[in-house]
């Protein structure tokens, strides 16, 4: 059949409150023309991330019932811990409250002053921490990844070339660790070959360095793999998920994406000295190694969504609804990249709406006009979450004027796709008529979250 459906029935709704053009530019005055600011009741299709959003099966449902709340031991760590060994084939599974929580407690211990960590693109957060504890990350995204519309199959890959150019500049003894995001999240949702990892992991394993995988997207990832790539059209997700985790030393994850949870992550881990520091660390921060940050439900419903996602049955769906948006899009002309990535639908402002300037953040406003006429929220991924000022205080741009549509797991159907889709190209015909925004308050530091703007 050339239908793909949803592979789930629907139990249990939330509703949806509609409101008017009208309401929603009242509201969106309100917010200070920053979708971060609207209440989520005010919203009628949430666009602004993938991660903790998911829809819970009635399986995890009832493991929720079952999870066993004791402060040490409890049953609920030891399903989670046997199923992420399962999963990633690595020994030592240590618990947190999400994904930063995992970066913060292993960059705090392998990162400082005069050490690079390298990745294909770090995430915000991963950056962050990085930074915090005086280390310098770097992004050694491929040249195919930074051509949002030029399709390639592994626009997430790292350049192993730069890789290797990289450790011979900074020299190995200051890389503690390379990083490599699957799927590359800041780069479009884009995957990661299993050649790139495994040459990454040979480069890196030549010079002594451990390689680790930011997990979050890790079964889209293997989709990918066995779509694209030679030799594993055949193979099945668990066994081509077990072999991308042969080569990394360990892994960051954030629970709240491919593990269908609304909260939780974890660090996996190979070796026990590294892992015994981490454990010190958690103990202050997160909690006792058998919960970490955790309840015991929490932990039950990660190790049942680390399971479900695995299916290819889901997998199909979850990425045909990125590329059956993505397909409908750009059949009507709107600048979308492409391919489609594997969580999200992204939207090239710059293009779409070429009469605003960088400096009046096309992104935003492109943003705003999606919810103004649709109720849609999005997030703006350009130059008011990256720009930064120079001595002179003018604005030195992101490369990119991005607008990121993440798409829940499980939570929207065919028709809400659709009716997205509708929206997105009503605004493209409109275009000329929406103006840019000028900041009018902003804080120093992830200055997205909070600004307020009007428009000019
Ligand atoms: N790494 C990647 C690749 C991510 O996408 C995220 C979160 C994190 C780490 C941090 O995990 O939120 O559990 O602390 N991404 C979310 C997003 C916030 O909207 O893309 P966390």
């Amino acid at each position: 059949m050339k239908t793909i459906i949803e592979p789930f029935r629907i139990k249990s709704i939330e509703p949806i409150y509609f409101n008017t053009p009208e309401e929603r530019k009242e509201i969106l005055e309100q917010a200070c023309y920053n979708p971060f600011l609207i209440k989520a009741k005010d919203v009628l299709i949430d666009l602004l991330t993938d991660s903790g959003t998911s829809a819970m099966s009635s399986e995890q449902w009832a493991g929720i019932m079952r999870g066993d709340e004791s402060y040490a031991g409890s049953n609920s760590f030891f399903r989670f811990e046997s199923t992420i060994r399962e999963i990633t084939g690595l020994p030592l599974v240590i618990p947190t409250h999400q994904g930063r929580a995992s970066e913060k407690i292993l960059f705090s211990i392998i990162g400082g002053k005069g050490k690079y960590i390298i990745s294909n693109t770090l995430f915000d957060t991963t950056r962050a921490n990085i930074e915090y504890s005086g280390a310098e990350g770097i992004d050694l995204i491929c040249e195919e990844g930074k051509h949002p519309t030029i399709p390639a199959p592994f626009k997430g890959n790292i350049d192993l070339t730069a890789l290797e150019a990289c450790i011979t500049e900074k020299g190995a003894s200051n890389i503690p660790l390379c990083i490599i995001t699957v799927t590359n999240n800041s780069g479009g949702g884009q995957p990661v070959s299993m050649e790139n990892i495994r040459e990454a992991r040979r480069i890196c394993q030549l010079h002594g360095i451990p390689l680790f995988i930011d997990a979050c997207r890790f079964a889209e990832n293997a989709w990918f793999i066995k779509q694209r790539e030679q030799g594993y059209a055949y193979r099945s997700i668990p066994d081509i998920i077990k072999e991308m985790f042969t080569y990394a030393d360990g892994c960051t994850m954030s629970a709240k994406k491919d593990a269908f949870a609304n909260i939780g992550g974890f660090l996996a881990l190979r070796n026990e000295s590294l892992a015994q520091q981490c454990r010190n660390l958690l103990v202050i921060t997160e909690g006792f190694p058998t919960y970490g940050g955790l309840a015991g439900r929490d932990l039950e419903a990660i190790a049942i969504g680390l399971h479900e996602v695995m299916d290819e049955n889901y997998l199909h769906y979850r990425i045909r609804s990125m590329e059956y948006l993505t397909e409908k899009l750009a059949a009507a002309g709107v600048p979308v990249m492409q391919p489609a990535g594997g969580h999200a639908v992204y939207l090239d402002a710059r293009a779409f709406l070429p009469h605003i300037p960088v400096e009046q953040y096309p992104g935003q406003a492109l943003a705003c006009a999606l919810y103004l006429e649709g109720g849609i929220r999005s997030v703006e991924i350009g130059s008011l979450m990256f720009g930064k000022y120079n001595a002179m205080g003018h604005l030195v741009p992101a490369t990119l004027e991005l607008v990121r549509m993440a798409i829940p797991r499980r939570v929207y159907t065919q028709s809400h796709i659709d009716y997205v889709a509708e929206v997105v190209i009503d605004v493209f015909r409109k275009k000329d008529s929406y103006r840019g925004l000028q900041i009018v308050e902003e804080s120093a530091m992830l200055r997205h979250f909070t600004a307020k703007l009007k428009i000019i």
